[in-house]
């Protein structure tokens, strides 16, 4: 087995949705700053409980050259914290974005987006 071959996408998708959910946008209030959001259950919210939530996302960048950077990563609270996450990211700098999201029964998940 690949360690890859551990990681679902949308295809994978059943009743409750885990995949994470990557926005890009502008900061509010200060000029040039990027942001760039990463949700689970954006549509439809997944379960939090103790018994049943999201753990972690993790912003993955993939810079211009191919370069992969590690972002950041948001632990969550079960029971309080919503699975979704802020990182103030300079977006000029890289040409995709890949996010994992961790579920304590449903495993990893995984979604990308690329930049112009
Ligand atoms: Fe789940």
């Amino acid at each position: 087995m690949e360690f890859g071959d551990l990681i679902k996408g949308a295809e994978s998708e059943g009743k409750e949705k885990h995949v994470p959910y990557i926005e890009v946008g502008k900061g509010r209030g200060r000029e040039n700053v990027d942001v760039v959001r990463v949700i689970v259950g954006k549509e439809v919210p997944h379960p939090n409980t103790t018994e049943h939530h999201i753990a972690w996302i993790e912003l993955f960048g993939v810079k211009k050259e191919g370069q992969v950077i590690c972002i950041g990563r948001a632990t969550f609270g079960a029971g309080y914290a919503n699975p979704n996450a802020r990182f103030q990211v300079p977006i000029a700098d890289f040409k995709a974005f890949c996010a994992l999201a961790y579920c304590n029964i449903h495993g990893l998940w995984q979604n990308s987006i690329e930049m112009e």
